[in-house]
């Protein structure tokens, strides 16, 4: 039985390998970079933000896990072997971000962040509250997480519409998809939620051009954009700008470019943003390791791996 090698930084490594030890008894687990012992014994291998070149030792890996749903760090490592790539597709993941996406549409939708002013301020004031029915949310990504928070955003009455780079039909959802699909999409948009991928066609798209064609004439009457996805989808001067001239009225940012996220950003102490450490769906390791470990034990039985990402495509 071939050795399991856990690559993990900007996370804590002890939870994971506990838990791989209790799920995979009798598994040689080893941790990167300390106890990696002979690279000729590596078959499999769990990582998050692996540093360039981690993996190019191991000339007898089969599989490399990512243990979370973006595979982006793993990409852009040029030298990572020619193993398939498999991504962490969970329930429990979803269910977190749906969470998130939904938290953030209302606070946008019902001005929570108003009423949070007004508070600090002792002022008893009512809005006015359009119904949900009259507000556009527009999912940019309807994949796996897209399409979970779809749902229940639709459950909750918005009018929900998303956009793909394939062609892509969803009950309820208003559809659209690759660049021609791109400018209607934003032109129907006031609450824009990011859940793409960071590839070399997403990255730096949310930019001040594509902000300026969001819907501000709608029952919000401004923009929101929300970016759960990836970082370098957003050009953070970019939002600041379309804060500052209106074509945003608000943003909740769970990443960033730069993570964490540099203490002298102006985001911060913008009034209009809200940030969270990038963590609207964290992968926890009971649920992860579990799908992990039952993976490596059906391809060591000959069965093909799931959730393998294209690197074509980039995810
Ligand atoms: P999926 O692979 O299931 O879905 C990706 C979606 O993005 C698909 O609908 C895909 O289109 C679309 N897409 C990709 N490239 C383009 C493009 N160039 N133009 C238009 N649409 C595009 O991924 P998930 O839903 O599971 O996850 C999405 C991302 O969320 C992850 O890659 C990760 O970066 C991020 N994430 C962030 C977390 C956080 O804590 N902040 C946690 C988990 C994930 P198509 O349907 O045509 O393939
Ligand atoms: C993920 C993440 O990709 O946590 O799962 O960002």
């Amino acid at each position: 039985m071939s050795a399991f090698l856990l690559v993990i930084s900007g996370w804590d490594v002890a939870p994971w390998e506990r838990r791989f030890r209790a799920a995979a008894p009798g598994r040689d687990i080893r941790t990167w970079p300390d106890r990696v012992g002979d690279p000729a014994d590596i078959g499999y291998a769990a990582a998050w933000l692996p540093p360039p070149g981690a993996f190019a030792p191991f000339k007898n890996l089969r599989a490399i896990f990512s243990l979370g749903a973006g595979v982006d760090a793993l990409l852009a490592d040029g030298s990572l072997p020619r193993v398939p790539v498999v991504r962490v597709v969970d329930p429990d993941l979803t269910r977190r971000m749906t969470e998130y996406v939904t938290l953030h549409v209302l606070l946008h939708h019902r001005r929570q962040r108003l009423y949070d002013d007004q508070q600090r301020r002792r002022v008893w004031r009512e809005h006015d509250q359009p119904p949900a029915g009259a507000v556009n949310v527009g999912l940019m990504g309807l994949g796996v997480l897209g399409q979970d928070a779809a749902q229940v955003l639709l459950r909750l009455g918005f009018r929900v519409a998303g956009w793909s780079r394939m062609p892509r039909s969803l009950p309820g959802v208003e559809t659209f998809h690759g660049a021609a699909g791109l400018d209607a999409f934003l032109a129907r948009t006031e609450i824009l939620v990011c859940l793409l991928p960071h590839t070399p066609a997403t990255a730096g798209l949310i930019n001040l051009a594509l902000l300026r064609k969001l819907k501000r004439d709608g029952a919000l009457g401004g923009a929101y954009l929300i970016n759960a996805g990836r970082g370098k989808l957003q050009v953070d001067a970019d939002i600041l700008a379309a804060l500052g001239e209106g074509a945003l009225a608000g943003a909740t940012l769970d990443v960033f470019p730069t993570e964490p996220l540099p203490g002298e950003s102006p985001l911060w102490s913008h009034p209009g943003v809200t940030i969270t450490p990038h963590n609207s769906a964290a992968s926890v390791p009971e649920e992860v390791v579990a799908y992990i470990v039952n993976q490596v034990r059906r391809h060591e039985a000959g069965e093909p791996l799931d959730n393998v990402i294209d690197r074509q495509r980039g995810y």
